[in-house]
């Protein structure tokens, strides 16, 4: 998957995550309101070390099937993060590769409500339906918010699965050979 290293969008910038964004990392995952929908067993970052390791590791993993972007504004102000990563299937652990790529976003409580989440996904959907059929986005059911984004951005509602994960989630899933809903002006920015 040949995803551009920075990829721009009319208001963020998404690039690669710096060792700098520490401090932004722990803030973002120390909070429940983002971290309690996010994992098979979600946890809040308790320790900024935490953070720094976490950043080691997505820089690492990061290769064909793999992209961690931080979102900022174009003040460099960062708000959010999204990625694209193999998902895995339900069944025996450890949970096997299912072909399939997902997709998602977590952004700071103070920069909710602006429509960002929507508008740096559709820009990661897009390149990443280039070279893929097919991503997929999976959230709690009770998760109103992260659907909305999904159907926001077109992507379709599949229901409640248990595909992945060992977890039962709602499913949503966008195609190559479906056009990718364009953006509308968010209300009030
Ligand atoms: C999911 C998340 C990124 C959405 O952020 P956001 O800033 O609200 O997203 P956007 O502004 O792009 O818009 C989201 C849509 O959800 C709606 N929404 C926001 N909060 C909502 C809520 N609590 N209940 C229902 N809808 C909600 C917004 O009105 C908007 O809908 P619209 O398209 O009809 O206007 C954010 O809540 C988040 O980071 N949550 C924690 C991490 C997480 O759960 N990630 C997803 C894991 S699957």
């Amino acid at each position: 998957m040949r995803i551009p290293t920075t990829l721009t969008t009319d208001r963020l910038v998404l690039r690669p995550w710096h060792d700098d964004d520490a401090d932004f990392a722990f803030d973002l995952y120390s909070r429940w309101e983002v971290a309690r929908y996010l994992g098979r067993t979600p946890a809040v970052m308790t320790e900024p070390a935490e953070a720094e390791r976490r950043i080691a590791r997505l820089r690492a993993l990061e290769d064909d099937l793999r992209v961690f972007r931080v979102v900022e504004l174009a003040d460099g102000t960062p708000v959010g993060t999204v990625m694209l990563q193999p998902i895995p299937a339900s069944g025996p652990e450890p949970l096997r590769p299912s072909g399939d790529t997902e997709i998602g976003w977590h952004f700071h409580p103070d920069h909710w409500g602006h429509v960002y989440a929507a508008e740096a996904a559709r820009a990661l959907l897009t390149a990443a339906l280039a070279d893929l059929p097919r991503v997929v986005a999976v959230t709690y059911p009770e998760n109103a918010a992260s659907q909305r984004v999904c159907e926001r951005i077109g992507m379709r509602r599949l229901g409640p699965s248990d595909a992945y994960y060992n977890v039962r989630m709602e499913l949503f899933e966008a195609l190559a050979a479906e056009e990718i809903r364009p953006d509308t002006p968010p209300e009030g920015s």
